[in-house]
């Protein structure tokens, strides 16, 4: 790919948009599969959750979620109104009982009341925030007492595939640190999918019970 080539799929992959847009909806929910399974598994919502993703792109790990156990609460958080409308039309009728609700917006600026949620998570997005400790304390807040934040960030280990090797491993030191920060107990796991990419797992516990 050359640099014009790659930058241009790089602000795609940020904000899908327009014919291209469309092409990769595909190409994430293919590329992503086994990272978003990975994740998915990792996740353990209590029976009836309420879940919110950020950067939910096509809707695959929110679909995958809620075809696995009972769900009380799908929300989502996206910036590119492409994303939405076709994550909406994917969970349509493939989300078992759960309410829906899917908004256009920042990670930056979460519309929803304080500990709100069961879970918390974003896939491959964390690394495209322009303020991720904002962001982070966003998700903290509307988290309830007890409950999980968890970023699963991809790792290749080799070059030449849209990033330098290391780089995902990087920025989950990155962000295990900010989550620490904000006072969530932080444990860092890896799974590898082959031996050029791995998925980093950091989750961050919310210490406390709500009545505290
Ligand atoms: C690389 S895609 C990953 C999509 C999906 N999570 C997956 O793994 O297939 C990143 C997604 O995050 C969204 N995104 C990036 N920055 C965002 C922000 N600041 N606020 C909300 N959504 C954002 C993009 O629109 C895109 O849908």
């Amino acid at each position: 790919m050359t640099q014009t080539n790659e930058t241009f799929a790089m602000h795609q992959a940020e904000k899908p948009r327009g014919a291209f847009g469309v092409v990769m909806g595909w190409l994430l929910e293919s590329g992503n599969a086994a990272q978003n399974r990975a994740t998915v598994d990792a996740l353990a919502p209590p029976h009836g959750a309420s879940i919110l993703e950020i950067g939910f792109g096509p809707g695959h790990a929110l679909e995958m979620l809620a075809m696995s156990r009972p769900i009380g609460l799908v929300a989502g958080i996206d910036h590119s109104p492409l994303m939405v409308a076709r994550a909406r039309r994917r969970l349509n009728g493939r989300r078992g009982d759960a309410a829906l609700d899917l908004r256009l917006g920042d990670a930056g600026d979460l519309p929803f009341p304080d500990e709100r949620f069961d879970v918390v998570f974003a896939v491959n997005s964390f690394h495209q925030w322009p303020d991720k400790e904002g962001a982070l304390a966003e998700m903290a807040g509307v988290l309830k007492p007890g409950g999980d934040l968890l970023l699963s960030i991809r790792d290749f280990r080799v070059g030449g595939r849209f990033e330098p090797p290391g780089k995902g491993a990087a920025m989950a030191t990155v962000a295990a640190d900010m989550l620490k920060e904000l006072g969530l107990q932080v444990r860092l796991r890896e799974i590898a999918h082959s031996p050029a990419r791995a998925t980093l797992l950091v989750r961050g516990r919310k210490v406390g019970r709500a009545e505290d």
